[in-house]
């Protein structure tokens, strides 16, 4: 198998508020993967955000938003490259040339689809049901190597790696006469993991937190003030037991489990390590400690987000500054596979003219 260096891409959608899954589950670990040593590439994915109706004042708005939530959260642009996807053509290039490397059945799996569309499938965008070939395109421009995300997003890296594999084999033969070796895209690594993989509603333990609820007490906004954010906590469904010391005892407990995962991966620690200092405790006591902890973390982060929404000029040059050097990379990627595919380029041709 070919080398790859290693390289990390993830998205975020503007598509409203950035909640406490989001950042638990994608955000922070972002920031922590910079210390890595690797590329790391941040996206904020607008095409896919149009796959669904967005109103457009307010989506402009809203990558802004998600540009700002990446920096207010401690993603370094200089080190980084934080960008939105429409700036870069590539993506949607690619993703032409894997719509037709991905199989129908493939797609006609996807489960997330299913859960969107609903029962209106026939109503749904065919965006939406191309999303993750897009997905895939985004991940593939940079062959990333590593791409963290939260659970749900489990079933959409399977079919990149499906894609990519697919791929390195229908063309392997032209791969290797254009000098890539056995393999043109790595097998992208999920991942997936820590003890807020799957984030879910404080009103209901067995449904993930999610921007599409009704009920905005079920999330944190990364938004939401001091109160809004200890109210939350303080009003979020529970059972009537202690805290078990083991974390065998919060199986069968998905609400006492959802707020023992959140405290761990807000405080940086395992779920173990909170039982050990809460085993026994009441929610009386868990929940003010929570409130505290999720304050303390999430409250800078929303106040700086505000600083920087109310400079939009900054956050646009942000993106043009990520777009260019994202573009850059997803150029040369483009360059290849267009000669693997067989396409005659303009660069060559003009040179075969002369
Ligand atoms: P999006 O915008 O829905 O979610 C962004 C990230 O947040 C994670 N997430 C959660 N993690 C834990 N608990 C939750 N309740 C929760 N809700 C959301 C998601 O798993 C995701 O990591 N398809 C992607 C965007 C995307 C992308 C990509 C990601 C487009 N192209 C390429 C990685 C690589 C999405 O739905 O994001």
């Amino acid at each position: 198998m070919a080398a790859f260096t290693e390289l990390v891409f993830s998205g975020v959608q503007p598509t409203g508020n950035l909640h406490l899954g989001n950042y638990l589950g994608a955000v922070k670990r972002f920031v922590e993967m910079q210390d890595r040593d690797a590329q790391c590439l941040y996206c904020v994915v607008d095409l896919h955000a149009i796959t669904v109706w967005q109103d457009p004042e307010a989506l402009r708005g809203q990558i802004r938003e998600v540009t700002a939530a990446f920096l207010a959260a401690g993603i370094d642009p200089k080190r980084s490259i934080v960008f939105n996807q429409s700036q870069v053509p590539q993506h949607a290039e690619l993703a032409w040339v894997f719509n037709c490397v991905a199989r129908l059945g493939w797609l006609n799996r996807m489960t997330q689809f299913k859960e969107k569309a609903g029962k209106d499938r026939e109503n749904a965008s065919i965006g939406l049901y191309d999303y993750p070939v897009l997905m895939a395109a985004d991940i593939l421009a940079y062959r990333a190597t590593h791409v963290p995300v939260g659970e749900d997003q489990k079933q959409h890296l399977e079919l990149t790696r499906d894609i990519a594999q697919k791929f390195n084999t229908d063309f392997a033969g032209s791969i290797a006469a254009h000098g890539h070796g056995d393999a043109f895209f790595p097998i992208t690594e999920p991942l997936i993991g820590g003890p807020a993989a799957r984030v879910m509603s404080l009103r209901d333990g067995t449904k993930k937190m999610s921007k599409s609820d009704p009920s905005d007490n079920s999330r944190i906004n990364l938004t939401d003030d001091a109160d809004a954010i200890a109210q939350k906590i303080r009003r979020a469904k529970t059972d009537p037991e202690p805290l078990p010391s083991e974390v065998a005892g919060l199986k069968e407990r998905p609400e006492a489990d959802n707020l023992v995962g959140i405290y761990a991966a807000l405080a940086g620690i395992t779920r173990e390590e909170v039982l050990r200092d809460f085993g026994g405790a009441q929610f009386s006591a868990f929940k003010p400690a929570l409130a505290d902890l999720a304050v303390t973390s999430l409250a800078p982060i929303a106040g700086e987000m505000r600083r920087l929404t109310a400079d939009p000029g900054h956050i646009d040059a942000v993106l043009a500054d990520g777009s260019a050097r994202a573009e850059t990379i997803a150029a040369q990627t483009l360059d290849a596979v267009k000669d693997i595919v067989g396409f005659v380029r303009r660069g060559p041709s003009l040179q075969a003219v002369r």
